[in-house]
């Protein structure tokens, strides 16, 4: 660890373990402890750690081929792409891959301004869109805007779940739409289903492009493919969904899945990345989407999060439990962080969020019941 901070930017705050070997929903340290982790190494082990369809799979294509760029084709891609199209809602027909969620962003936007001819994007106070210049630039979050300065211009701020915010600044300027459907880490905001029903309405009616970015809530962690498509959503598709975290298990990998509207208007040489596609990442993609279908996790996913809420009830200092599937904020009367600390003390891993009172759970899919009660003896104990 200290290496670590000599010889490492102190760009992060970190908790004091030294993560040496992943199992499901656990996690050993260096000094020979055993971590619960309910936040699955910031939302990326969708599958658990190191699970082992994934690491297989990894290990044959490392053997086979680590990489070759987009300049030939691959049967490792080829399988990736296919499956991930056949697991979206039919309207999303064609993906295009990249490597983290920022860049999945970034093509999004892209997209929209290609496709629509227009410049601005409207996105929503409280979501979190990545680091890189336009996507930190559509990040109406904490300093992040501020710390991407100079801001990429064209992006304008509308109110997360207020419909006539959105309507006032529509024009037929705006190219894209793009919001996180439940804001993680501004605290796990959702919106009521009406909200995604009238946003789609909107830009259907202006000619706007409507992206979901889906980094967090993608790939079954609300106990379905996607929010796209969701009830809770009021069945709406987007335009582009965009992809990353669990997408790859732990292996680098963003996507966008697009319309044949969208498509349509993206030629040679629009978009591209050397490691976009990659072999590794891809075998990463397919045996990722195949485990989540192998274990029945988003099953596993919509029964362990009835019991967690329903166990929740029993803590005095639990306000509310906000959010979906496996994707859960914990509103407490008192600090989330003290919570937080309490937790890391009895060997849990958990995340706070920009809401000082809410506590974030992202944990593996594969969590059960016997975990929850791990948590909740833990949280309960003053
Ligand atoms: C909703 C959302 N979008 C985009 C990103 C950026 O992803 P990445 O860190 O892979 O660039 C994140 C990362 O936390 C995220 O939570």
């Amino acid at each position: 660890m200290t290496n670590e901070d000599q010889f490492q930017l102190a760009t992060y705050k970190k908790m004091p373990i030294a993560a040496e070997r992943g199992e499901g929903v656990w996690i050993y340290t260096s000094d020979g402890d055993k971590y619960l982790d309910l936040y699955g190494g910031h939302a990326v082990a969708g599958t658990g750690h190191s699970h082992p369809h994934v690491v297989e799979a990894i290990r044959k294509q490392a053997g086979e081929l680590l990489f070759y760029s987009n300049l030939v084709y691959s049967s490792a891609r080829a399988r990736a792409a296919e499956k991930l199209v056949s697991i979206a809602p039919d309207a999303l027909t064609k993906t295009f891959f990249c490597n983290s969620g920022t860049e999945a962003n970034e093509n999004a936007m892209r997209m929209a301004r290609m496709s629509t001819g227009r410049e601005k994007i409207i996105t929503f106070s409280g979501g979190f869109h990545g680091r890189t210049a336009d996507a930190i630039s559509a990040t109406f979050l904490g300093k992040y805007r501020e710390i991407g300065k100079p801001n990429v211009p064209g992006h304008i701020e509308a109110e997360f779940g207020n419909i006539e915010s959105v309507r006032a600044l529509a024009d037929d300027t705006v190219a894209a739409i793009m919001l996180e459907p439940i804001q993680s880490m501004a605290g796990v905001r959702m919106a009521q289903p009406g909200f995604y029903r009238l946003l789609r309405t909107l830009c259907d009616e202006r000619g706007i492009v409507l992206i979901y970015d889906e980094v967090q809530t993608g790939v079954g962690r609300t106990g379905q493919w996607f929010f796209a498509g969701s009830e809770a959503g009021a069945g709406v598709v987007p335009d582009v969904v965009t992809l990353a975290k669990s997408l790859g298990s732990g292996v680098p990998v963003g996507a966008c899945l697009v319309t044949d509207a969208i498509s349509s208007h993206i030629k040679e040489n629009d978009l591209g990345t050397t490691f976009g596609g990659g072999m590794l990442a891809m075998a990463a993609v397919t045996a990722t989407l195949e485990a989540i279908e192998q274990d029945r996790m988003m099953e596993n996913v919509l029964r362990v999060e009835t019991y967690l809420r329903k166990r929740l009830q029993e803590i005095d200092s639990v306000v509310a439990v906000h959010g979906l599937g496996f994707l859960l904020g914990i509103e407490f009367k008192e600090n989330a962080a003290v919570v937080h600390k309490r937790l890391l003390e009895r060997k849990i891993i958990t995340g706070t969020s920009s809401n000082p009172k809410v506590l974030r759970l992202l944990p593996p899919l594969c969590l059960t019941e016997e975990h929850v009660d791990t948590f909740v003896l833990a949280t309960d104990l003053n």
